[in-house]
């Protein structure tokens, strides 16, 4: 019996965000993410996803299937996980839930983890996410890709690759490095990798400053955006998301979600451009002069510099 079960009769999952918004009824999916998040949590096994013990970790059945990653609050990061949780409201809010894992927040208690941090706690602020199996990170399908000698760019699922990098435009991740994109095969003749993106808490910046998205490394970055990409910026229910960041303590990061969504507004009316530039551009923002320099006129010839890379 694993130390989450000792304790199992203090659960009190809180469904956080069908109260903060006062919603009376909780969704089929809610409910069943945590109807299955209760089970396991009094008959399943919990393991550390790193060597050494330390977050996040991963709750599976007693067969071993994978079902959910958990990452308590911690010290370092004191709103991570309302951040990951925001994370995936905005992808539905977006028309892009396909493209995080779903992810709540709940209280759980984790005797185990009794650092001084935790002293007297019963139990702790988690995100709990869908475990997304039959997965591998980007950087290990990019690893194999060299190896064979092959081109990344057919690989790429192109529409995911659209939905991803402007996922991480919204969210503004400062760790969107390559082991933080997971890929699967989508198709298989021929063989394409779709993209999901994960670790999402240190997304939402108080500053448009500190972004990191490895995708725009990929040579499917040098494309003219979609269509849907447009689409989706301009169709942003941008009153909705920014009341649900109030909820998720994220109030502090709104000014800057709103600046860069002005911008990207402002950058996809113009024809031609790149997934690319348009990520150099925002990588101005973090400028005082940014917005201007974000905004300065196209030119076909050269893209904007990046600061002080
Ligand atoms: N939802 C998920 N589905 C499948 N694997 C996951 C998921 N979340 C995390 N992982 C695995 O766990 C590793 C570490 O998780 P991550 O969220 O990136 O935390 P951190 O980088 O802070 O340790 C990932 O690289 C991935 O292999
Ligand atoms: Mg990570």
């Amino acid at each position: 019996m694993n130390a989450f079960v000792s304790k199992l009769l203090c659960l009190k999952i809180v469904l956080f965000f069908s109260v903060a918004l006062g919603a009376s009824e909780k969704s089929h999916e809610e409910i069943s993410l945590f109807e299955t998040l209760e089970t396991l949590l009094s008959e399943g096994i919990t393991s550390c996803v790193h060597e050494g013990g330390r977050a996040p970790y991963l709750l599976s059945g007693r067969d071993g299937t994978p079902y959910f990653i958990i990452k308590p609050k911690e010290e370092r990061h004191l709103k991570a996980p309302q951040i990951e949780a925001f994370c995936y409201r905005l992808a539905v809010l977006s028309g892009l839930e396909h493209l995080t894992p779903e992810t709540h927040l709940a209280h759980i208690p984790l005797p185990e983890f009794s650092l001084p941090y935790t002293e007297n706690r019963k139990e702790r602020l988690c995100s709990v996410q869908r475990y997304l199996g039959g997965t591998i990170t980007l950087r290990s399908l990019l690893r194999k890709l060299f190896a064979e000698g092959l081109e990344i760019e057919p690989y790429i699922d192109r529409e995911d690759f659209a939905a991803a990098i402007l996922f991480t435009w919204l969210t503004f991740d400062t760790d969107a490095h390559a082991s933080n994109f997971l890929v699967y095969p989508k198709y298989t003749e021929p063989l394409v990798y779709g993209i999901r993106k994960i670790d999402n808490g240190l997304s939402f910046p108080e500053k448009n400053e500190g972004v990191d998205n490895f995708l725009m490394h990929l040579p499917n970055a040098l494309k003219e955006i979609s269509e849907s990409v447009r689409e989706t910026i301009e169709g942003l229910p941008l009153e909705q998301i920014m009341t649900e960041m109030d909820l998720f303590s994220l109030t502090t990061s709104k000014k800057a979600f709103e600046q860069r969504v002005s911008v990207l507004r402002n950058l996809i009316s113009r024809k031609g451009i790149t997934y690319y530039e348009i990520g150099l551009r925002l990588l101005l923002l973090e400028r005082p002069d940014g917005i201007e320099l974000a905004l300065s006129p196209s030119c076909p010839e050269k893209s904007p510099l990046p600061p002080a890379l």
